[in-house]
């Protein structure tokens, strides 16, 4: 989106972005962990990440500096070279495999819009919790269903989804299938709660505007979206979570 919708967006309000508490919440949980590793005399950088359903970009990235293993999984492969700040790729689907990793391995999982593909979320929230470490960090985004545009986008035929989904994405390559199973603030919490995730924070912000910000018909019903959904916080279009395996604190 380019810079003068976003000072759009921030002129009218429309703050923060959902990217704003992405950044917050990975720096929060990026700090808490270096912290642990440095309690038990590893040296930095130690802290060990997954972005699970990474796609074609990740928000961890701009951390590298601070990642001593840094992880990507997504049920497609990338094109050859596309994620450099990578040490390791699986394809994998994070709702039917469980053992792709040990138990315990990371400090910090990021799942950023995935849960809305996803056929089985709490089985995918499951595996991560089990992936992560005892004390270790969950930070995810997803869409809202219950923002009305959200809503309706997620109830639309599968054939007409399809060919709508180019025209509010990136390219064609950022259109995939969507569930939506487990797409609402109550739900989502419900299925973190019963994968064993603890210290459950939920926040929805409107992100329409931004999401579909790169062509202007799209932008400006994002803009719409938004402004309708202002005043009522959970209706929000975007979910930001972050959650964390009950243990030791930093
Ligand atoms: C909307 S893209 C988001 C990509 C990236 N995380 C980002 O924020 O730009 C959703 C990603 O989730 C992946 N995905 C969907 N279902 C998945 C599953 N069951 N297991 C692993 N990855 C999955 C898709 O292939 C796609 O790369």
């Amino acid at each position: 989106m380019s810079d003068r919708r976003e000072a759009t967006l921030r002129r009218l309000g429309l703050v923060p972005s959902a990217g704003d508490l992405i950044r917050a919440a990975l720096g929060g949980a990026l700090a808490r962990a270096e912290a642990a590793r440095l309690a038990q005399g590893a040296a930095p950088p130690a802290v060990v990440v997954l972005d699970a359903g990474c796609g074609r970009s990740s928000a961890l990235a701009r951390h590298r500096a601070r990642i001593g293993r840094f992880v990507g999984v997504d049920i497609h492969p990338p094109a050859p070279g596309a994620l450099p700040y990578l040490d390791e790729f699986a394809t994998l689907d994070l709702c039917t495999i469980s053992d792709a990793f040990p138990p315990a391995t990371f400090d910090l999982v990021l799942s950023s819009f995935t849960v809305e593909h996803f056929a089985d979320a709490g089985a995918a929230f499951a595996n991560l919790a089990r992936w992560l470490r005892p004390g270790g960090s969950l930070v995810l985004t997803t869409v809202n269903r219950r923002h009305p545009f959200v809503a309706a986008y997620l109830g639309l035929p599968n054939g007409l989804r399809r060919r709508i989904q180019p025209l509010v994405k990136a390219t064609a390559a950022d259109a995939h299938p969507l569930v939506g199973a487990c797409n609402d603030p109550a739900e989502l919490r419900t299925a973190l709660e019963r994968a064993g995730y603890g210290e459950i924070r939920i926040q929805a912000v409107g992100h329409l505007a931004r999401a579909w910000g790169r062509r202007r018909p799209a932008f400006v019903l994002g803009l719409v979206g938004d402004l309708l959904t202002r005043g009522m916080p959970s209706r929000r279009s975007t979910l930001v979570v972050t959650a964390r395996i009950p243990g030791p604190a930093a």
